[in-house]
């Protein structure tokens, strides 16, 4: 019997639906021209379920697209499933407590990143998995044992050090723990922090000198998680929204936390030092998850500046234009910036009795306040923007942005390269390539990082 539509859950409807094929494609169509400086990969993650189903869209199978440029060419586009335990063996229980505590169960679904010479996939609540630069599963990462529980899938790069920071939070204590890895991939700080609770805790802020984390009020309830009973996780209006500023080389003593009015927060686009300040710029939630697991505000660019003298803080939006997965030129992270881009969510065409998606980029001047934007078209919508400089780059904003864009009128997608100086709606390149579903995070992964 065909299943109704009513039956599938929203985030596997549309372009959320998932795909079972890994295509390993070449001789792809490219239009426009790709910049000739460019070599490397662009390699995005995403949710999607490897038996056709998930309950959640956090919930599915990492699987990774890449796509390999050099030399003006788009010489291959690869997807495949990274090879956790729930690929190679898949009749794994995964409510089963022992599997539930191994850290190499992870779903490799949120962010691909690259440092110290590997290609990391990343879940928030286990180890990284490492790739080859042939999109094949290395296995997982526990920086020769040092590493014993969860990791963030938003790890910084310093740009001035190549060391990565990173935490990991947890639902059994230590709710947080702060990692810190040097430039040549080796785990050389490790710092439990305390923290109020079990706290969803999805990203965090580096600056020259200091880490920022976010303790924020979506707090995890283990009656549900050990039932099963409803999402596991909810907004707890009793628990406070606090960021907390410790020395790169600091520890738990050491961190000053600042009391900031109720607020979610899942992606910061970047923050920098100023004197005594820490300016943090932020996709800022009045709340989630505080009726249902859908029940979600649209979240806006805000300025958080916390004040490391006075101990005071001040929050201040800067547009209201509804946005998500901000990103920043990775030269300028924990640095200042002056330009930051995100994906567009608020646009949709109505067309007949159908909603059509619409979707683009929108970039913001954090000096001047002035937004421009790019739009796909009708029913065309894209991921998060990465931000990658042109050949002798003379501006912070002369470069490219790059992301996968999928076309609801042909059902299938395209790699795009626009120009993030003109934010022009017409792409500088496209390559056409076959339906990428909706997916989180990725990076353009330069060919030093992965022959
Ligand atoms: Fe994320």
């Amino acid at each position: 019997m065909a299943t109704m539509m009513e039956d599938v859950p929203v985030h596997l409807r549309g372009n959320g639906r998932p795909e079972s094929v890994e295509h390993s494609l070449s001789n792809l169509t490219v239009k426009g021209s790709l910049p000739p400086e460019l070599d490397g990969r662009y390699i995005r993650t995403g949710a999607n379920p490897f038996t056709g189903y998930s309950d959640h869209p956090f919930a599915g199978d990492g699987m990774v697209h890449g796509i390999r440029i050099s030399d003006g060419k788009a010489e291959w586009y690869r997807n495949r499933f990274v090879q956790t335990p729930f690929i190679t063996n898949p009749d794994i229980n995964a409510a089963d407590p022992a599997v539930m505590m191994d850290m190499t169960m992870s779903k490799a679904n949120t962010h691909v990143m690259g440092h110290a010479g590997r290609l990391l996939v990343m879940e928030e609540a286990h180890f990284p998995y490492v790739i080859d630069g042939d999109m094949n599963t290395v296995g997982p990462l526990d920086f020769d044992g040092v590493l014993t529980s969860s990791f963030t899938a938003h790890p910084k790069i310093c740009p001035e050090t190549g060391e990565m920071l990173a935490f990991g939070a947890s639902v059994i204590p230590p709710h947080l723990r702060y990692y810190r890895i040097s430039a040549d991939g080796k785990m050389v700080h490790v710092e439990d922090i305390t923290i109020g609770g079990p706290v969803m805790m999805h990203d965090f802020n580096i600056t020259r000198n200091h880490v920022i984390f976010m303790d924020l009020p979506a707090v995890f309830d283990m009656q549900k998680a050990m039932t099963g009973d409803g999402m596991p996780i909810g907004w707890d209006e009793n628990y406070p929204s606090r960021f907390g500023v410790m020395p790169r080389d600091g520890n738990d003593s050491q961190v000053k936390w600042f009391e900031l009015n109720p607020c979610y927060v899942f992606h910061p686009m970047n923050s920098y030092e100023e004197g005594d300040k820490i300016i943090l710029d932020v996709l800022r939630y009045d709340y989630v998850w505080r009726d249902s697991a859908i029940d979600m505000p649209p979240a806006a660019l805000w300025r958080f500046t916390l004040d490391l003298t006075t101990g005071q803080s001040h929050e201040q939006q800067l547009d209201d234009v509804a946005t998500e997965f901000p990103r920043v030129a990775e030269s300028l992270v924990g640095l200042k910036h002056r330009y930051g881009y995100a994906m567009r969510l608020d646009d949709r065409d109505q067309i007949g009795d159908s909603i059509s998606s619409r979707g683009g980029i929108r970039k913001y001047d954090c000096e001047t306040g002035a937004t421009a934007d790019i739009d796909y078209g009708p029913g065309r919508t894209g991921g998060e923007p990465v931000f990658v400089p042109s050949a002798n780059s003379k501006a912070e904003d002369d470069g490219y942005l790059m992301t996968y864009v999928y076309d609801e009128n042909k059902d299938a997608s395209e790699f795009v390269i626009m120009d993030a100086a003109s934010m022009d709606n017409e792409p500088i390149a496209t390559v056409d390539l076959p339906r990428i579903p909706n997916g989180f995070h990725g990076s353009w992964t330069d060919s030093s990082v992965a022959d």
